[in-house]
């Protein structure tokens, strides 16, 4: 655990195991002199010594002395800041390293002043609130299959905050929503990484009901007979093959006001893809028990919605299976009828999110006649071929709901790519049997753009944005604030468009 806390003090005061200072690339090392040499006289010696200049990605530590105790002082370079929104993901890379060095010296307490706002194009509450949801998500370990205690990351550490007096309050306000957006990242990560067999779809739909319990939503948890009472046939052919009973978890929140628009959020739960009988090589299964990460992710953001109570109704819908392979499997060849009575050949067994959200978007357009659908799923390898792991692909042809996103991404560090929805991929799902095939043909490739298209005939007229975190959702390498496992990737995104969703989309 970290705990950040709020200061008005001077720096020093606070009496820490280490003293941080977050500087740009050439910075002139007079601005902290006054300060880091009561702490380490020969402090311009060092800098010069160490060759530290301030670089992105870089950093000093050295050790001192404060009233006859050991300190550290630790300089983190922020880079060359003109780059608009890369300045703020330099500075949480930053914050990020800070806290990997404070696991690694095994600090209980440390202290820094925020830098300055302006600076890094940010308003003094939101540098608060990202510096706080950086030390959080920094700070989260999965380690609860570990046993040997030294490999535990279980010490509290303390995070003294030091701001000018003025800015107390929006920074603790800050500081404050900053831990709300971790804490939910920080949950959907836990869930993607429990072992499949610790989160079952029942299971999995237990521990959003129990959310919604604790956050005052209303939870709708639709179980086998519920779903096969209504029609939802992409959901029950996913779950053919699994002994374990699949779900359609719902969490409902409503603005105060009564015509309040509706966003509905929509997320792919597999909680564990073999691939069915279309049966996926050990190698590429290894990492399946994350395929419930969309699901993980708008469940999780209702905890943040609960709290910031948006002008907008959210729903999060979340389907959930575990897609095996057995004597009751389903085959490929077989055709299954999705909730809007449009029917789908599986010609692969191993292509199920698509299945699965087929009844949960078109029953979301069924049921809350929304005014915008966003579904996130970690839906194909393509996207993560195209796209890697830093950029989740975005599809939609609905400009002004996609300028939305872009910028809720852009401000969160979310990173979305917009990828082409042109209609000349269409023609590739077509079924000789069906109403479509849930494999494009290999004459089209763009195996992530037919996966889109196929996905849109469920969501009739809403203006709706598919986002691809195949490649972001786990095992995202080199960013000081994650781990090896899940990300969390989306929420941040999320929080950010519905806070600011303060104007009607125009129909279509
Ligand atoms: N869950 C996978 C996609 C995936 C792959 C996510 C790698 C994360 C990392 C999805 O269900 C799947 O198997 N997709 C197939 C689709 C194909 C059969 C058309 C794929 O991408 O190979
Ligand atoms: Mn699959
Ligand atoms: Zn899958």
């Amino acid at each position: 655990m970290i705990t950040t806390t709020l200061s008005t003090k001077n720096l020093l005061t606070s009496k820490s195991n280490a003293y941080a200072f977050f500087v740009e690339h050439d910075f002139d090392p007079a601005h902290i002199k006054d300060t880091v040499t009561q702490l380490y006289p020969a402090y311009a010696h060092a800098l010069k010594e160490r060759g530290f200049t301030g670089k992105a990605g870089s950093s000093l530590v050295l050790t001192g002395t404060q009233a006859n105790k050991a300190v550290y002082i630790i300089l983190l370079g922020l880079g060359d800041l003109k780059k608009g929104y890369q300045n703020v993901e330099n500075y949480r890379r930053a914050v990020g390293q800070l806290v990997r060095i404070a696991e690694f010296h095994k600090f209980h307490s440390l202290a820094f002043e925020l830098p300055d706002p302006a600076v890094l194009g940010l308003s003094y509450e939101r540098l608060a609130q990202e510096t706080s949801t950086i030390m959080h998500k920094a700070r989260y370990h999965f380690d609860e299959f570990i046993t040997s205690e030294d490999r535990k990351f279980t010490w509290e550490i303390t995070a003294t905050v030091h701001v000018p007096k003025k800015f107390a309050e929006v920074a603790q306000k800050g500081l404050d929503f900053g831990l709300v957006i971790a804490d939910a990242i920080n949950t959907a990560r836990y869930w993607c990484d429990l072992p499949p067999s610790a989160l079952t779809p029942p299971i999995f739909a237990k521990k959003a009901e129990e959310l919604a319990k604790e956050y005052g939503l209303k939870a709708k948890i639709f179980d086998k007979k519920e779903i096969i009472k209504l029609g939802m046939g992409g959901i029950e052919g996913v779950c053919r093959g699994s002994m374990h009973e699949p779900r359609l978890a719902i969490l409902e929140y409503k603005a105060s006001k009564a015509k309040a628009p509706t966003l509905c959020i929509v997320g792919k739960g597999v909680t564990f893809d073999s691939g069915g009988l279309s049966l996926k090589p050990s190698a590429s299964m290894e990492t399946m028990k994350d395929d419930m990460a969309g699901a993980a992710v708008v469940l999780a953001t209702m905890k943040v919605i609960s709290q910031i109570k948006p002008a907008i109704n959210v729903i999060a819908l979340a389907p959930m299976v575990e897609n095996m392979p057995s004597g009751t499997a389903q085959k490929p060849g077989d055709i299954l009828t999705a909730f809007n009575g449009k029917t789908m050949e599986v010609a692969d067994t191993d292509a199920e999110g698509r299945l699965i959200l087929a009844d949960a978007l078109s029953y979301a357009v069924d049921a809350y006649k929304p005014d915008a659908i966003i579904d996130l799923a970690t839906l194909t390898g393509a996207c993560a071929a195209a796209l890697g792991v830093f950029y989740a692909g975005l599809f939609s042809q609905h400009d002004e709901l996609v300028e939305r996103v872009i910028k809720a991404s852009e401000h969160s560090g979310d990173k979305v790519w917009r990828l082409p929805m042109d209609n000349d991929y269409k023609p590739a799902i077509k079924s000789d049997v069906a109403d479509m095939r849930n494999i494009g043909s290999k004459k089209y490739m763009g195996g992530a753009i037919t996966a889109a298209f196929f996905l849109q005939n469920f969501v009739g007229n809403v203006p709706w944005v598919h986002l691809d975190i195949a490649g972001v959702a786990f095992g995202v390498p080199d960013l000081s604030y994650l781990r090896p496992g899940a990300t969390g990737f989306g929420i941040r995104l999320l929080a950010d468009l519905i806070m600011h969703w303060d104007r009607d989309l125009k129909k279509k």
